[in-house]
């Protein structure tokens, strides 16, 4: 399951110690507390979730912590607590708080804006007036298509106020990805930005808009931001609102609804082993209790820190850690909205210079592409302030783990790769980075009250130092509760494979000392600078396209975006490769799914690897496109000579 590369890797790992000044700053200051009040969460989880639950603000709370168990599973069942309570109205109702700045705002273009917690709850408030003259109720969704702006979490918390479930989706899906997401969520409105920047290039989020919308009935209002005043948006009498001029007529206050800690809060699609991505819901209590008690422990957020997570609202990474965690926690937070080595390499430092930023939350892709960048580059700058890098999303490899200690966090910062998914709701696995030492590549250990293993596929713990697959074997808060509309979908794809247990999709290995590296997906899943992409979802569009026969689509391994995918495709009879049908299957990729996904190479080839079943076997293109030859086992292919033939066709591009 595993290079044997990785698991040597893994023995030779060397443990680095938190530095002692960050060490007494730390909620948890040694191992050996880690590990006896891990052991205690194990032992007594409600007694920990209830300790969680002290530091919140709630409604209404009952005796139960834990009702049921996988897949039947709810937190505080009958209690109430309000998430947008807890993120905003207690900070904005605190007069040590209230004026604290919640929201750095930093625009691609160098706009800037500062909003307090008093000023956040304003024009939240005035958001949920607006939701409830529409007549959004409870349970109805909102589909958000709109970058870091402080006007998405202004929407995000509104619905949260009134328990309308938002679904945010990423503002590079296109047209066609967008209205399917619209479409499997039933959305009655749609929130978008009119255009946003990205890379200097003004980008019409509002005509994608219109494209998707066209014909969907459920969708009554589009309510459209003007991030850019001059680009040009048509709009539609009836259907579509200007945001500022709503909220200028809007009625200042709006009460929060009570809502039950197991409603839904939160939809948003994810990749699955199918061609239609799943539609994760999470209940907005229970989303809350697990991201404050991530964000407080494995990022020791405390109000005094100038906090950045890099992370695209359209991916749940910011939910988790900035717009529930972090504003729960009542810290400052930057939200930047473009691409970060844009106008020059070196923003994302500028960023951290100016504001002073002490802990500094992204993706292994955009770690890479600072060392791709150099080293010149961040000695420009001061970053003496960071002391705190964390990561979630792809494996971290440890050249650029090192690279990025030394360079960017000055030798001493305290590195935090962490593991989680969108189903998991937050980070099951992670350092608590003043207790547990760094292994470069490693992914941490548990969280209290989760309790992980690596098993076979009987369900049986395999020994330290050996793959297997990762699995949960305890029910957490923010764990998913549904797959919207396809309950069948939810039961099968996590609590079928293992009985008793949460199925990652990953594989992993536990070494001796008791840390988890993850491996990969043990399913048609890759990670494109840290985009979950379903390979077959990419194989779904290419086979529409009227030349083409089959597809299958692998990933490469990429040095700064992890992975990219390659798409083999077999043409119609008679037809010849050529380099316009290649720009063509790229732009169908595009077209439905988004740029982010387009393949490096359309390769044309004249069969695949099959087994006697006729399945593909992508595992033979994958090696053939990494080592030009497939090594692995052969005898489950019906036609042997077709990997010569392959190796031919695919080398001689
Ligand atoms: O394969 C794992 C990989 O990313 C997947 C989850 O992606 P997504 O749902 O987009 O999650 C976003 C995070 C909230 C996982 O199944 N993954 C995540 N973190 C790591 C990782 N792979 C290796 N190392 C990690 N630290």
């Amino acid at each position: 399951m595993a290079e044997a590369s990785g698991i040597s890797l893994i023995a030779e790992s060397e443990q680095i110690q938190p530095p002692e000044s960050y060490r007494l700053k730390s909620y948890v200051q040694s191992y050996e507390d880690y590990q006896t009040l891990y052991q205690r969460s194990i032992d007594n989880p409600a007694g920990f979730w209830a300790s969680v639950a002290d530091e919140l603000t709630w409604d209404e709370r009952g005796a139960t912590v834990i009702e049921g168990d996988m897949p039947n599973f709810r937190f505080f069942p009958g209690s109430s607590i309000n998430v947008a309570v807890n993120c905003v109205d207690r900070h904005a109702e605190n007069p040590l708080t209230k004026n604290k700045v919640a929201l750095f705002f930093e625009g691609e273009n160098g706009d800037r804006r500062a909003v307090t917690y008093l000023q956040l709850s304003d024009e939240v408030q005035k958001f949920a007036s607006i939701l409830r003259s529409f007549g959004l109720q409870k349970g109805d969704v909102v589909s958000v298509y709109m970058q870091n702006l402080v006007e998405t979490y202004v929407v995000l918390l509104a619905c949260f106020r009134l328990g309308v479930v938002y679904n945010t989706v990423f503002a590079g899906f296109s047209a066609e990805a967008l209205r399917e997401r619209i479409v499997s969520s039933n959305a009655k409105m749609v929130v978008c930005a009119n255009a946003s920047y990205r890379r200097g290039r003004v980008l019409q989020l509002k005509q994608t808009v219109d494209e998707a919308v066209q014909g969907v009935a459920s969708v009554e209002q589009v309510v459209v931001f003007n991030r850019i005043p001059s680009a040009d948006t048509p709009m539609t009498a009836g259907r579509d609102y200007d945001y500022d001029a709503l909220m200028a007529a809007a009625k200042p206050s709006c009460p929060a609804a009570k809502l039950d800690c197991n409603d839904p809060g939160l939809l948003i699609f994810t990749s699955g082993t199918s061609g239609r991505p799943k539609g994760i819901v999470h209940a907005g209590g229970g989303f809350l209790l697990g991201t404050y008690a991530y964000t407080k422990y494995q990022l020791d957020l405390r109000p005094e820190d100038v906090y950045w997570n890099t992370a695209d609202i359209g991916w749940l990474t910011s939910h988790i850690f900035v717009l529930v965690g972090g504003l729960a926690l009542g810290t400052t937070t930057i939200l930047y909205e473009g691409a970060l080595d844009y106008p020059q390499p070196g923003r994302l430092y500028e960023v951290v210079e100016r504001y002073r930023v002490n802990k500094l939350f992204s993706a292994p892709t955009a770690y890479r592409m600072m060392l791709k960048h150099g080293e010149e580059v961040a000695q420009r700058y001061d970053l003496s302030t960071l002391e705190l890098l964390v990561s979630v999303g792809e494996p971290f490899n440890p050249e650029a783990w090192h690279w990025v200690r030394r360079v960017v966090g000055g030798g001493k910062a305290v590195i935090n790769n962490t593991w989680g998914q969108t189903e998991t709701g937050g980070t099951p696995l992670a350092s608590l980075p003043g207790a547990v030492p760094m292994k470069p590549g490693s992914c941490g250990v548990p969280f209290f009250g989760h309790k992980l293993d690596v098993v076979d596929l009987d369900g049986q713990v395999v020994a330290d130092g050996t793959p297997g697959y990762l699995v949960v074997r305890n029910v957490f808060p923010s764990l998913a509760r549904d797959v919207f509309g396809d309950h069948d979908r939810y039961l099968k794809s996590y609590f079928s494979q293992v009985p008793g247990a949460y199925f990652t999709g990953d594989s992993a290995v536990r070494d001796a000392d008791g840390q988890y590296w993850v491996l990969g997906r043990v399913d048609d899943v890759i990670n494109v600078s840290g985009h979950r992409i379903s390979t077959m979802e990419m194989e779904s569009s290419l086979i529409q396209h009227e030349a083409v026969v089959e597809a299958a689509v692998v990933g490469q391994p990429d040095e700064v975006r992890g992975a990219v995918p390659v798409a083999f495709v077999t043409l119609e009879q008679g037809l010849a490769p050529s380099v316009e049908l290649e720009t063509a299957l790229k732009a169908q990729i595009v077209r439905d799914i988004g740029p982010f996904a387009r393949p490096d190479k359309v390769v044309f080839v004249e069969g695949m690897p099959k087994t006697r079943s006729g399945k593909i076997i992508r595992r033979m293109l994958r090696e053939i496109i990494q080592e030009g030859t497939v090594k692995g086992d052969v005898t489950g292919l019906e036609d042997m000579d077709i990997l010569e033939q392959l190796v031919q066709d695919i080398s001689g591009r």
